[in-house]
């Protein structure tokens, strides 16, 4: 069985999270821990017109354990838990800025903190344009403490027809980064 936190920010593309969660729900070996931010609910509705729990909640199973932002006492916020990975998905600047800091002032910031001192995997959908010289030093302050950076541009070489194949390009990306893989997967051949 493979543990890992998914963390939904505020940044655009509230889909993002939305399909990871559909696919890594599929994937009977996977616990999943899902922390949202506030501002995250305010973008899911703004973007989607439904509210976190009507996109998530029918994913509320054994293998899907819901934390509270500001629930520091989560056992997420400690390193003695059973993780193997965390991705943020999507990833503001604001969340990021506070991950390369050091901050833990949320679950979200604790977390990420937690998995880059225990030496796991990091996986940040940053997600911000154009980007300013504090987003990439961020960016570079992450990326050389083992962060994965994987922002949610498409790949055209797969021919996407629609919005969700889209979507699916970057979360292969993601998928494949957890070394997770199923069905949906679409790799690059010739
Ligand atoms: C509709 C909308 C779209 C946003 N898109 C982004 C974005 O793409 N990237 C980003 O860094 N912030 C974006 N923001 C701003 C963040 O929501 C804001 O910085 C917030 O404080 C992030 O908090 P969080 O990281 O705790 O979720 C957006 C805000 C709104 C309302």
């Amino acid at each position: 069985m493979k543990s890992v936190i998914v963390a939904v920010t505020g940044a655009t593309g509230s889909l993002y999270p939305v399909r990871l969660m559909e696919r890594l729900g599929r994937m009977k070996d996977v616990h999943i821990h899902l922390v949202i931010s506030g501002w995250a609910e305010k973008v899911m509705m703004e973007e989607t017109g439904k509210s976190v729990n009507e996109w998530l909640g029918g994913f509320e199973h054994e293998r899907i354990e819901v934390h509270a932002h500001e629930d520091l006492a989560a056992p997420i916020s400690s390193g003695s838990v059973d993780v193997d990975a965390m991705v943020v998905i999507p990833c503001s600047m604001g969340t990021l800025g506070a991950i390369a800091n050091g901050l833990s002032s949320n679950l979200i910031e604790r977390a990420a903190s937690v998995t880059l001192k225990e030496r796991r995997q990091l996986i940040l959908v940053a997600r911000e344009t154009p980007l300013s010289s504090i987003h990439l030093q961020n960016m570079l302050t992450l990326s050389n403490c083992g962060a994965m950076i994987l922002p949610p541009i498409p790949s055209f070489y797969c021919h996407p027809e629609t919005v969700d194949d889209i979507i699916d390009s970057t979360i292969d990306r993601v998928l494949l980064s957890l070394q997770l893989s199923d069905t949906h997967i679409k790799r690059w051949r010739k």
